[in-house]
């Protein structure tokens, strides 16, 4: 562990920087020089050159293409040439949820079987992607990790190389070789649902996190335990004006290239195989130029991204992305593959998408030499992935204990410690003693689809029930693990008649799961927790203030307004979207047999914590980015100002 410990130094990350620093040009060219880390392999290029030489056009486009597994069959994966399919968020084998990992070993075996039995000179294998971003979610009983947003509060690059490897092993235990992560949003307004996504807004920390990342999922290239990384999503996704999903971001290139490019530098240095395009539109504000969807964006992806910065991997366009282009539908767009994307993700109209760019290529809408680039990245990346050797199904056992065995639950526990972040402990209330009886309440506490958020077995983390979760704990089930269940009773809405036995009340506040676009907190809703659940604060009501100290916990994919919350508790945690392992955020309430902390508060803010619904006013902050109290810190936060309709906000501050 030490020896894995010490690849990811901040030292190392300081001199990568300096050298991408060191090559960084003016203001009008604000991009820094990367230096590929692997160097060219010409006997790779010779032989790519070979195959890429040997295709038709039909199999060339069919390898430009990516389908979803709802949508395309084996059997039309060997019949158009397929080079890559994915499972989009709740997509499972057989539409089953439940799905056993032996199913999902035999469909990724028929998909590579069916690839290498075409009539392509040389059989070129079909990779699977899917979106494996907080463990291998997408999988009945795997271990879930915190959601990136905890992560960064844990500040502990190390640790996200070790969830890497395990998020690996998860991912090729099902024979998968693709897994679609890091997100390296740098985002700037928790209004965006997809904060969660992020680390941090801090792009430093995206940096040497996107580093650890791609190391830890890459390992070692063409092994048996290396999953492909995706740096996601290129360029500006976390920077969209009011944290609109699939917005505009509003900023200059050289702030692009200064914040929200970071996490990639990281990433490059690690060798990351591919990027993802974003969803999002740019308008530069220092020339005024509208460029319009990042799908269509030849200079940030060709010009930039891979000349620039030197990428020699393939880039995919996101889901339907590509339609967003102004003059493009689902399954037409010549203007994205000429701005630079190799694969693109067309996953239900594939079989039009063929078409219509093969007839683009025969009336030179599309350059012959554009489509080899394409095709020749994609080939050399599965090179380089190891799957022409043999199917990524091989060898793999049908009852992969990997999923969820106890080293892989002991690191997601370890996570879950690292990542709280204590806001409030007054009068030293945590940690809670062994002995008294506790008093549990709020739906969050016994919800494992709450405690897991977005991405967790379906796409936005709903339609599931806690029962879905085996191999897993609540913060219920762990507290009655931890101090005896005798000891721990619960009340969802804390209406208890006498609390006149209990020692200490446990509040959960939580967020309903959510993703992509559904998450959105748009304006003018609130930004202020109990505005949005408002039975969290009828809940936290009828128990605080009664002589008994209160401990909450908020479970949120985003740092949200909750002064009313925290008047009404003693302690106050940010718990972020911890995932499966519930017996991490008992660790941290309850102290150890001799009465001590059996753990330290280590975790702080990635993100700068709302006062109140006016985000970037004076004021509008509560705890800046960094903050996080100790045990050990003797707090007195005092009352804190409950008020600031939204409709009051500055346009600006939204
Ligand atoms: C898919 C997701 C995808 C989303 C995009 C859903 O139907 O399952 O994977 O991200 O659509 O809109
Ligand atoms: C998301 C991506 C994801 C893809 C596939 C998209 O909607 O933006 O992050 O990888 O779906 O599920």
């Amino acid at each position: 562990m030490k020896a894995l410990a010490g690849r990811f130094r901040p030292k190392v990350m300081l001199c990568v920087a300096g050298a991408l620093l060191a090559s960084a040009a003016t203001a009008a060219d604000p991009w820094p020089r990367a230096v590929n880390p692997a160097p060219r392999n010409p006997a790779l290029d010779a032989r790519v050159h070979a195959i890429v030489a040997g295709m038709t056009l039909e199999q060339k486009v069919g390898q430009m293409t990516q389908a979803d597994i709802r949508s395309v069959t084996p059997d039309e994966v060997r019949r158009y040439y397929i080079g890559s399919i994915l499972n989009g968020g709740g997509a499972w084998p057989s539409m089953n949820m439940h799905s056993s990992v032996d199913d999902w070993l035999k469909l990724s075996d028929a998909f590579y079987r069916a690839s290498m039995s075409t009539d392509m000179k040389v059989k070129v294998p079909v990779i699977w992607g899917t979106d494996a971003v907080h463990g291998h979610n997408n999988v009945y009983g795997a271990t879930l990790f915190p959601h990136n947003i905890g992560l960064g509060a844990a500040h502990d690059p190390a640790l996200v190389g070790r969830i890497g490897r395990a998020t690996a092993s998860q991912v090729r235990a099902t024979g998968i070789t693709w897994a679609f992560a890091p997100t390296l949003a740098v985002v700037q307004n928790p209004r965006w649902g997809r904060t969660y996504e992020s680390y941090s807004s801090n792009p430093e920390l995206v940096r040497d996190y996107g580093e650890a990342m791609v190391r830890g999922l890459q390992g070692q290239l063409g092994s048996p335990t290396s999953v492909l990384a995706t740096a996601k999503h290129w360029l500006g996704d976390g920077g969209t004006f009011h944290g609109k999903d699939q917005g505009e971001t509003r900023t200059s290139e050289a702030n692009l290239a200064a914040t929200h490019a970071a996490g990639y530098y990281g990433a490059l240095m690690a060798n990351v195989q591919t990027v993802m395009v974003s969803y999002s539109s740019f308008t530069d504000t220092a020339s005024g130029k509208h460029w319009g969807k990042m799908h269509g964006n030849a200079h940030l992806i060709g010009d930039v991204l891979k000349r620039r910065l030197g990428f020699d991997g393939l880039v995919v366009s996101d889901w339907n992305g590509i339609e967003q282009v102004p003059g493009c539908t689902k399954w037409h767009c010549p203007q994205a593959i000429n701005a630079g994307i190799d694969l693109v993700m067309v996953p239900d109209d594939w079989k039009k998408f063929i078409g219509t760019t093969i007839a683009d290529v025969r009336t030179g809408r599309i350059k012959m030499s554009r489509i080899d680039d394409a095709v020749s990245r994609i080939v050399r990346v599965k090179l380089e992935s190891g799957l022409f050797d043999s199917s990524p199904a091989t060898g793999q056992h049908p009852d992969a204990t990997v999923m969820h065995s106890p080293e892989v639950r002991m690191l997601a526990r370890e996570a879950v410690r690292k990542s709280l972040v204590l806001l409030k402990n007054d009068h030293g209330v945590l940690p809670l003693r062994r002995t008294g009886k506790v008093l549990v309440v709020g739906k969050g506490a016994a919800s494992l689809p709450m405690q897991a958020g977005g991405w967790s077995l379906t796409w936005q983390g709903d339609n599931t029930k806690t029962s879905d979760y085996p191999n897993a704990d609540t913060l219920l089930s762990a507290l009655r693990k931890t101090i005896g269940a005798g000891n721990v009773d619960y009340s969802p809405d804390g209406k208890v008649a006498d609390l006149g036995g209990y020692s200490a009340i446990v509040m959960v506040a939580a967020e309903n799961p959510y993703a992509e676009g559904a998450g959105d907190i748009s304006f003018p809703r609130s930004v202020r927790h109990t505005s949005r659940y408002p039975a969290d604060l009828a809940a936290l009501t009828r128990v605080s203030g009664k002589g008994v100290p209160v401990v909450t916990l908020l479970f949120s994919g985003r740092p949200v307004a909750a002064n009313d919350l925290i008047n009404r508790s003693d302690a106050f945690i940010a718990a972020w979207l911890p995932g499966t392992e519930g017996m991490g955020l008992a660790d941290m309430l309850v102290a150890g047999p001799d009465g001590l902390p059996a753990f330290a508060f280590t975790g702080r803010l990635p993100f700068d914590w709302p006062a109140g619904d006016c985000l970037a006013k004076k004021g509008g902050i509560q705890f800046r980015r960094g903050y996080g109290l100790t045990l050990g810190s003797r707090s007195t936060l005092g009352r804190l100002p409950e008020a600031q309709p939204v409709m009051a906000c500055p346009v600006e501050s939204r």
